[in-house]
């Protein structure tokens, strides 16, 4: 039985939920292995290397998770009592529980932009020299592609490329947080390459959308890299026989790239059956504004389909690998019932 075959609810509340697929456990079992703290693992280096490689970066660095590499990829540019601009709903900024804070002393300020992009006007306003002792510096700026809270909007390349400028006015640095730039790439037919050339740092994630159990990389320059790798060290993030996770990380990407169109249009169907534009669902997330998110949880629930409330009125939808086309049918005329049952006027009064 393959894990999309698997009874029980239909799970649409992160790309995140999936299980490994036979194919990918099979993958994992004949790994070979070493001691990665030594460097020893030959398929947690095949991974390093092959995923370096793609985005055209001289060196990758695995992680347990994406909020790891973040932390990682942001405190290779900014130190403590230093700033990183973000945009308001970021991840770093609102998903990592002030992990930049609490333990590399970064502060962060955000500009607000309605689809998660860049507004370069405002960002260029924020920027803080380095006026010390008296002002916090500004020392990188982070853009999230696809955007989480957003809806998986596609950051365009041109709004990241439109960083440059004052990035290489003021030398400082430029983090992608690509946690979803597969479904990024699959979306917009951007190359990879092009979005590593477009950063300094990027961060990617393996346990999303190509459905890995475990894992993330950061990619940059190799001197970043290797102080990046005593970082996670220190962090308690050394793993040894790795090479078990790196594995899966190599067949998603053998096997569930391209693939991840489907749940592009697997959310559009879902965006169609919940009154939103399914031409504004570019990627595997939908975002409902909602009169009680609460309520259509709830009823979804009860009607087999889990869904998340972000917010009081905010619930999102994620589309992924444990997704079938069949599934994301039922689960449209769930959410359809769900959303007429819990609308205020609903029942009459
Ligand atoms: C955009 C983005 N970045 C980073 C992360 C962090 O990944 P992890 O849950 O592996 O820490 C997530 C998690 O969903 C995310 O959506």
């Amino acid at each position: 039985m393959t894990a999309t075959d698997a009874p029980g609810p239909i799970d649409l509340r992160s790309d995140t939920v999936t299980k490994p697929t036979e194919a990918m456990r099979a993958a994992m079992a004949a790994a070979e292995v070493g001691d990665d703290v030594y460097g020893e693992d030959p398929t947690v280096r095949a991974l390093e290397e092959r995923v370096a490689d793609l985005f055209g970066k001289k060196a990758a660095l695995f992680t347990p998770t994406g909020s790891m590499a973040n932390l990682l990829a942001v405190r290779a540019l900014v130190s403590p009592g230093q700033e990183v601009l973000c945009e308001a709903q970021a991840h770093i900024a609102r998903a990592e529980l002030g992990a930049h804070g609490a333990f590399f002393g970064v502060t962060m300020r955000t500009w607000s932009h309605p689809r998660g992009g860049v507004d370069l006007p405002a960002i260029e306003a924020m920027f803080a020299p380095d006026l010390s002792p008296f002002f916090v510096a500004t020392k990188a700026i982070s853009v999230e592609c696809t955007h989480n809270f957003a809806g998986g909007r596609v950051v365009p390349l041109a709004e990241i490329e439109s960083l440059h400028p004052l990035v290489e006015r003021h030398d400082i640095g430029l983090h992608v947080d690509g946690a979803r730039i597969w479904n990024a790439h699959v979306a917009s037919g951007v190359p990879l390459a092009d979005y590593g050339r477009a950063c300094g740092v990027l961060t990617v994630c393996l346990s999303k959308g190509l459905g890995a159990p475990v894992g993330s990389l950061v990619l940059g320059p190799r001197r970043m890299i290797d102080e990046a790798r005593v970082w996670r060290k220190r962090l308690g993030g050394g793993m040894r026989q790795a090479g078990v996770l790196a594995a899966a990380g190599l067949h998603a990407l053998d096997h569930h790239v391209e693939r991840l169109a489907d749940d592009h249009s697997h959310a559009r169907l879902l965006a169609e059956a919940c009154g939103v534009d399914p031409a504004e669902v570019e990627t595997n997330i939908v975002v409902l504004d909602v009169p009680d998110a609460a309520a259509v949880v709830a009823a979804a629930r009860d009607a087999g389909v889990l869904v998340s409330a972000l917010g009081e009125r905010t619930v999102r939808l994620v589309t992924h690998l444990d997704v079938s086309r069949d599934q994301a049918e039922v689960a449209a005329s769930v959410l359809a019932k769900a959303l007429a049952s819990t609308r205020p006027s609903a029942g009459g009064s």
